[in-house]
């Protein structure tokens, strides 16, 4: 049997952590899609170039390698906010459609988190999940991020950030960040990682049958 997960949201919405879950659990392969975008603006900006240059975001696109997406400096909000901008280019997203398509091929299905998998990306994947929380709770997981790693942030500077970052995914002309229209949803403002993963199981399962 053949199992494609499309799972889409903003950013800090837990979409990340339970795509992973999500994938070991049925036992596929799981693509976190962000980490194509964040090494675009990484190469981008180590080859001195600038992320408002679409040439130069395409030609880092066309030539992104797979083996890089492991790099721990793909991490953090920085590189999503720099991934966030080159994003906004239909020639980056263009260049980066086939590889994410081709891993969603597999015999088995994938998993595959990001803003498009479930409108653009497999816009035939078995189950669709839209993960949302709220403004102020993904701020707060933010901070505690940066207060777990001995980091002084003010939570008020990382709420703008999270809105910045949304309104820049949700508001560009290509592939913007939205809901497919036969997407489940799943808020998990109020829950922990383990309720949102039985919540995301339980989802799948009333999708799939068990
Ligand atoms: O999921 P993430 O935070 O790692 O993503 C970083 C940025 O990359 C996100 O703000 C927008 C862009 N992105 C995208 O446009 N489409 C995707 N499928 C995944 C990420």
């Amino acid at each position: 049997m053949t199992l494609i997960i499309a799972i889409d949201g903003p950013a800090a919405s837990g979409k990340g952590t339970l795509a992973k879950r999500i994938a070991a659990h049925f036992g596929l392969a799981w693509l976190d899609t962000g980490l194509l975008y964040r090494a675009v603006a990484r190469d981008v900006l180590a080859n001195g170039g600038d992320l408002e240059d679409v040439a130069a975001a395409e030609a880092a696109a066309r030539s992104v390698l797979a083996v890089s997406l492991s790099d721990p400096s793909l991490r953090g909000p920085k590189a999503g906010d720099a991934a966030s901008i080159v994003a906004k280019f239909p020639e980056v997203r263009a260049a980066l459609l086939d590889y994410q398509r081709a891993f969603a091929a597999q015999d088995d299905g994938a998993v595959l988190d990001g803003r498009d998998i479930g409108t653009i990306v497999c816009p035939d994947a078995h189950v669709k999940i839209f993960v949302t929380a709220s403004d102020e709770a993904r701020a707060r997981r933010r901070y505690l991020e940066h207060q777990a790693r001995g980091e002084d942030v003010a939570y008020e500077d990382l709420l703008v950030d999270i809105r910045q970052r949304d309104a820049r995914d949700r508001d560009r002309a290509a592939a913007p960040m939205v809901a497919a229209h036969d997407a489940l949803r799943l808020d998990t403002t109020e829950l922990d990682p383990d309720q949102a993963f039985d919540a995301v199981i339980e989802l799948i399962r009333s999708k799939i049958g068990s």
